[in-house]
């Protein structure tokens, strides 16, 4: 199968933790051997803090996408030093390099690419140009939820959802002031115009991440740690 997976920098690169890079890219590595592999990576607190950084000194938005999508290749990085061996060589800057990069067994890891966007919609376009067998969204989140579940105690997780209806939840908490959506609305477009299956899950523990990819990408049955984006919703 192919999976092009977009790991939250949130969950990678948590306080830089060495061991987290390593732990992930661990399960990465057992998964390229029997998958074609890219991922994507976030930038989480660092592309946080440098954004908010540049803001206070003035930046327009689109030179702090610039400064995020820096922090977002550094994380890719560190991923690619932590496999060695097992990553392609160069962190592609864009999707045709990402197809080029591919290689039986090597995982190929990329950070961001345009600014307007997050790293899940490089990731689902990405998807969309290989027409991979499965887009993941690895986040600290545990899945779509009908409302912010931050702000609101109401809302109810989905252990699938229809993409038009992924698009609604989403634009709905955009909306909202100090709600964060699980997927980028950039992303939950091109999921649904490509009718991709894509899996939005709690991955703060990457043995499990690794599980899931491993027997799920297969069985693609509905699981409880997440939510699944499907047209057979
Ligand atoms: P992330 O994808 O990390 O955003 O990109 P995020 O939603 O905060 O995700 P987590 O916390 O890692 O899970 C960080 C920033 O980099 C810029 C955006 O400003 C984004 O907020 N970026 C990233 C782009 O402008 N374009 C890209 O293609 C990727």
């Amino acid at each position: 199968m192919l999976i092009v997976l977009s790991l939250g920098g949130s969950i990678l690169a948590k306080n830089l933790d060495p061991d987290s890079f390593l732990k992930y890219a661990d399960v990465l590595r057992k998964l390229s051997k029997k998958h074609t592999l890219l991922v994507v990576a976030g930038g989480g607190e660092a592309a946080r803090n440098y954004i908010e950084t540049a803001r206070a000194v003035g930046a327009d938005e689109v030179t702090c996408d610039y400064i995020g999508i820096e922090i977002t290749r550094l994380n890719a990085r560190l991923l690619a030093a932590a496999l060695g061996p097992d990553a392609s060589p160069e962190i592609p800057t864009n999707y045709l390099e990402a197809a080029k990069a591919i290689r039986p067994g090597k995982v190929v890891v990329m950070g961001g690419v345009t600014p307007g966007q997050t790293t899940d919609a490089v990731a689902a376009i990405l998807a969309e140009f290989l027409r991979a067998d499965l887009l993941t969204i690895a986040t600290s989140i545990d899945g779509v939820y009908s409302a912010d579940p931050n702000c609101d105690a109401s809302a109810v997780k989905y252990d699938r959802i229809s993409p038009e209806k992924l698009i609604n939840i989403v634009m709905a908490i955009e909306m909202k002031a100090g709600s964060k959506s699980p997927v980028d609305p950039v992303a939950a477009k091109i999921i649904e115009r490509c009718r991709l299956d894509a899996l939005v899950m709690d991955a703060r523990n990457p043995v499990l991440l690794g599980e899931i990819l491993d027997g799920e990408a297969v069985k693609k049955s509905p699981i409880s740690c997440g939510t699944w984006v499907t047209t057979k919703a």
